[in-house]
């Protein structure tokens, strides 16, 4: 199946709303609900919108189809929040064409910057730049020089999250002459990250630092490591490093299970309101690119600030009890 669609939602003119089709990803994670939950409440008809919601369930051939659909109901402005990169222009250019504006959020596209009207999402690369500073940072706090054996268990292929995520911190990889054992997709989902996690386990015996590319997966991978009798986190063996910093990412941050996790702001659609009610108003976005502001989170403070490889100034907060 495409996933859902909302029975109630149409994208008729016939009153005083704005019509918005949006194609979101899907619903694989804690931090995808988070961006669902925003769009529905931004865009919802006490605000003066008639939203059309399609949960394309991870598959890129709905995405088009849903965006194809928007075209078609002429809807007055479509969100995507693209599955993948690449493979846009044909359907943006169709959007483009029909006079529809588009905004993208979160994950990026790859096309002409003339097919669509702005962008507002996260620089996934500076998160996992962060994500490799701050290994590099801990593991000379805790004099730990020797071999470094890292696991990645990365995002949905093609997705700019994983794309980013694995460019920013696979650099540190290299400067650092870190042994990256393995990177192996584990579509951004729990279930996704358990396996993939006790697939390492068997294969790998010595592994000292497991990046997780959400906190979904690192949920499953924690699971996995649990099971098998490995310590990790605070006091473990094991670092774990984590993104997007959801509550519930957050909440295994404060107990000690996950070392550290890099936000993924979840929350682009209030900037996409300001930006439709500029176009509505006749004018158009001031940037073209619009970066959400993204924090970092740690279990200690073992690492408090460091400044990355790229210049940039980090600090680091500690989930405790002010926190969450
Ligand atoms: O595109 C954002 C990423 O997609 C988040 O890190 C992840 O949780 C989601 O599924």
């Amino acid at each position: 199946s495409s996933g859902s669609k909302d029975a109630s939602s149409s994208s008729s003119k016939s009153n005083d709303l704005i019509s918005i089709g949006f194609a979101q990803v899907g619903h694989e994670s804690d931090w995808r609900t988070a961006s669902t939950e925003s769009c529905r409440s931004t865009f919802s008809k006490e605000n003066g919108y008639d939203l059309s919601f399609v949960d394309c369930d991870n598959k890129s051939a709905d995405q088009l189809e849903a965006v194809r659909n928007f075209v078609e109901q002429e809807v007055d402005y479509i969100i995507i929040d693209p599955i993948v990169e690449t493979g846009w222009d044909t359907v943006l250019k169709e959007a483009k064409d029909a006079g529809i504006p588009v905004l993208v959020i979160d994950r990026n596209i790859k096309a002409d910057e003339s097919l669509y009207t702005a962008w507002v999402g996260s620089d996934f690369t500076a998160e996992g730049e962060s994500a490799g500073a701050w290994l590099k940072a801990y593991l000379e706090a805790k004099k730990k020089t020797d071999k470094v054996n890292i696991v990645t268990i990365a995002g949905t292929n093609g997705s700019s999250a994983q794309i980013g995520r694995t460019k920013g911190f696979n650099k540190y990889v290299k400067a650092n002459g870190w042994n990256l054992l393995d990177e192996q997709d584990g579509d951004f989902t729990q279930d996704g990250g358990q396996k993939i996690m006790e697939s390492y386990l068997k294969s790998y015996k010595d592994i000292d630092v497991v990046v997780c590319q959400n906190d979904n997966e690192a949920f499953g991978a924690i699971d996995a490591l649990k099971a098998a009798g490995k310590t990790y986190g605070k006091d473990g063996d094991i670092i774990i490093i984590s993104f997007d910093a959801t509550n519930a990412g957050l909440k295994d941050v404060k107990e000690g299970s996950i070392n550290a996790d890099f936000e993924c702001n979840p929350l682009a659609a209030p900037y996409v309101e300001d930006i439709i009610k500029k176009i509505k108003d006749g004018g158009k976005p001031d940037s073209q690119k619009v970066y959400v502001d993204e924090a970092c989170f740690a279990c200690d403070d073992t690492v408090s600030s460091f400044k990355t490889d790229e210049g940039k100034d980090i600090t680091m907060t500690v989930v405790d009890d002010k926190v969450l």
